[in-house]
């Protein structure tokens, strides 16, 4: 009996110690415990030898040795079919799980379309604050307090400061532009710009503008309408038409604003030109003296023009779209309809 447990003992140490490389290593292991002429039937053969008294302690002592034994095995088995299932599972040649691209917001894929037409002809992006101080926003705009033309722009005050606003067009960027005083000036300054108006399909709080500047010497009126009739032609093609009506803005003059001829029934009347064949498309102007002067930058010498259209007009014209308020409610099926540019 003591002869039998050192046995045991020893046999136990070797299985505790045990670890297989590979499941050769394994298998040799099986058929040397396990086996039909393994150390576990062998040491149950003993069984027979050993005085009556003491087979019920033997007996447990086997069956502790063959549970160690038979544990032992499953464990390694279980782990080889692991790292087996592992490389050999994964295909790797299998294409990868695609996942869903998004698409440019349609405002963001016009905005791109028209800063790249102005700069092809050399106008270079320039941007500035949403929140502005009142002397970029309007005075320096020839728009001093109290002047009527503040009106025209339903304004948001930003209550910290009763300096500041929310800027209500990006006029504000070419004011920053015009303060560096580097001269001559070629810019186009897309950006969100605020309005306090209720929300509906034709008007909300915030919306988008291109605004553009112009300052050097000799600029007039002709290379504004030849800069915008470019524009035009490549926006919306070769075949559109494109006309100016005297208005009013206080930082030109004269004032004009351009109408396009209709995109959608090409001038016989449809509801987008409201029967008319002309759809509106921005303001424009020579850049007022009385800005320039704002600015240190001599009347005399230097002219310029500056232009505004807002990137939801333009979209709307080119895309279609009847509802402002679409574009900002970030329904997927209206956003994934357009092509990134
Ligand atoms: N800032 C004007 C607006 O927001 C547009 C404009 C820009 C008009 C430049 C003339 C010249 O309505």
């Amino acid at each position: 009996m003591q002869s039998l447990k050192e046995q045991l003992q020893a046999y136990e140490q070797d299985i505790n110690a045990f670890s297989p490389a590979d499941a050769a290593e394994l298998e040799n292991y099986r058929i040397k415990y396990l086996g039909t002429k393994g150390l576990v039937k062998q040491v149950f053969g003993e069984m027979k030898n050993v005085p009556a008294d003491q087979k019920k302690e033997a007996g447990q002592l086997l069956n502790t040795f063959k549970q160690l034994a038979e544990a032992k095995y499953e464990a390694f088995k279980h782990l080889q079919e692991q790292s087996g299932k592992k490389s050999n599972d994964i295909d790797i040649t299998l294409p990868g799980t695609a996942l869903p691209s998004g698409t440019r917001h349609p405002l963001r894929v016009v905005e791109n379309e028209i800063v790249s037409i102005f700069e092809k002809i050399g106008f270079s992006v320039a941007t500035g604050p949403e929140i502005e101080d009142d002397w970029h926003n309007f005075t320096s705009l020839n728009m001093p307090e109290h002047h009527p033309a503040r009106d025209m722009q339903d304004t948001f005050y930003v209550s910290q400061n009763p300096d500041w606003v929310l800027r209500t067009h990006t006029s504000s960027v070419q004011a920053r532009i015009m303060e560096q005083g580097n001269l001559p000036v070629r810019v186009i300054c897309p950006g969100r710009v605020y309005r306090n108006e209720t929300i509906s399909a034709r008007a909300h709080c915030f919306f988008h503008q291109c605004e553009g500047l112009y300052i050097d010497k000799n600029v007039s009126f002709a290379d504004l309408k030849q800069t915008l009739y470019y524009f035009v032609t490549e926006m919306f093609g070769a075949d559109t038409k494109l006309r100016f009506r005297p208005s009013y803005f206080p930082f030109t003059e004269p004032s004009a604003e351009m109408d396009i001829s209709c995109t959608v029934c090409g001038g016989s009347g449809c509801s987008l030109c409201k029967h008319t064949g002309w759809v509106e498309i921005l303001g424009c102007g020579m850049v007022h003296p009385n800005m320039l002067r704002n600015f240190d930058i001599d009347p005399e010498v230097y002219t310029g023009f500056a232009f505004g259209m807002g990137v939801e007009r333009i979209t709307q014209i080119k895309y279609q779209v009847n509802d402002l308020r679409l574009y900002s409610q970030n329904d997927i099926r209206f956003l994934k309809q357009f092509q990134s540019a």
